[in-house]
């Protein structure tokens, strides 16, 4: 059921950011795919571990160090639930980009061998492209690329000339940042397996868009970073199936992942510790969980259905803008909106439309093999999040057939 008129207010009210005028316009904040913007409940968390108690974790033996210690952990869980994983396969890392660089640097560096084949797609964000070029190049092995449609859906018609015997990871998104595409991720996750490879998927743009279920999707490895999906920055997790992460080799020595240190030998400590060295993001871990809870909360395919709906109420009005030319037209999208309009150059568009308190992004969004794909530099991207309204979308349509207006003389 969509949101109601008066949920979509309730929701924006527990946002303070958004009740502001930018450039003397009330603030339309439309780059929610780059980041989005934090509820008051996830400030007051993160406010209240550091103003009443701010503890290291798993060491002290006092009581504010029980109390941040069972926070953390309590975090752990809220997680694992909401993407239907075990506890102790949540690992925490900063985001998607060391999610996969661990990943690379674990699983990759103790199975990758000379000659064997790691897949991406053409629509991977750079974050799912370059540790595993790194890895590659250290070990010789071979990056292959799945084509995508002009629509920017997969191109599986000749998976059998991508996925084969030397297949050993297949590396995609479950939801593309640039495009919107909700990618059919079974196709992948099923061939892959066909083969004995394993999957590792950068759910940035999953977390607060759809129904997450690793168990379920059957795929190996699993990243989201905290930042677009209502908590903090600089804080994601890193699901892999057990027995994978039981037998990867640790990434990051120091403290917390050990069992016992020795200068002849340390051994390492059980999951879920054995990947997080040192004293981690005590106060993101726990304000990521209430972000969680806040997702939980508003139901997440509610938030998807409602951006959907405002990304059809602009892809429609759009439409009478002449030149106006979509990046991403799968049938499967979520709410984002990439466009370029003949004449108009991306960044002047976003500058005029920041003029006009409209906040999108405008570049490459960190994919340029898929821009070049699509023999583009940029785009200028709107995208959507629970708190968007239609009354916003109005203003953005407004605005920018302004700046199409003034930038065509
Ligand atoms: N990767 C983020 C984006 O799509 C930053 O904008």
């Amino acid at each position: 059921m969509n949101f109601t008129h008066q949920e979509v207010q309730s929701l924006r009210d527990q946002f303070p950011v958004l009740h502001q005028q930018v450039n003397g316009k009330d603030l339309v904040y439309f780059d929610n795919a780059a980041t989005s913007q934090k509820p008051q409940r996830v400030i007051d968390c993160v406010n209240h571990y550091y103003s009443k108690y701010n503890s290291n974790i798993h060491r002290g033996a006092h009581s504010l160090a029980a109390k941040a210690t069972d926070a953390y952990e309590a975090s752990r869980q809220t997680i694992a639930d909401y993407i239907n994983a075990p506890y102790e396969t949540i690992n925490f890392v900063r985001g998607v980009t060391e999610g996969i660089n661990l990943v690379a640097n674990t699983w990759g560096e103790a199975n990758i061998q000379e000659g064997d084949e790691i897949l991406l797609t053409q629509m991977e964000h750079h974050a799912n492209i370059v540790p595993w070029q790194m890895l590659a190049e250290r070990k010789k092995a071979v990056i292959r690329v799945l084509p995508i449609t002009k629509e920017g859906e997969w191109d599986c018609s000749n998976l059998k000339k991508f996925i084969n015997f030397k297949t050993k990871i297949v590396a995609f998104n479950a939801i593309s940042n640039a495009l919107g595409t909700i990618n059919p991720i079974h196709i992948l996750v099923d061939a892959a397996q066909s083969v004995g490879a394993i999957t590792v998927v950068d759910g940035a743009q999953s977390a607060p868009h759809q129904l997450i279920d690793v168990c379920q999707w059957n795929v190996d490895f699993f990243t989201f970073g905290g930042h677009k999906m209502y908590g903090p920055t600089g804080i994601g997790i890193l699901y892999g199936k057990k027995e994978l992460l039981d037998n990867m080799p640790p990434w990051q020595g120091g403290g917390e992942m050990i069992r016992e240190v020795d200068f002849a030998e340390t051994t390492y400590n059980d999951l879920p510790f054995k990947f997080e060295a040192g004293t981690p993001n005590i106060a993101g871990v726990i304000g990521l969980g209430e972000a969680v809870r806040f997702l939980q909360e508003t139901d997440v395919s509610r938030i998807a259905a409602h951006e959907v709906h405002l990304l059809n109420l602009a892809e429609e009005a759009c439409q009478s803008i002449e030149g106006f030319k979509i990046y991403g037209q799968s049938k499967n999208k979520a709410g984002v909106l990439s466009f370029l309009v003949e004449g108009c150059h991306a960044y002047d568009l976003g500058i005029l439309l920041d003029k006009m308190g409209i906040a999108t992004r405008t570049g490459h969004h960190c994919c340029q093999p898929l821009m070049k794909y699509y023999g583009v530099e940029g785009t200028c991207r709107a995208s959507f999040a629970a708190y968007n309204t239609e009354e916003e979308v109005e203003a953005f349509i407004k605005g920018l057939n302004r700046a199409v207006k003034m930038l065509r003389g």
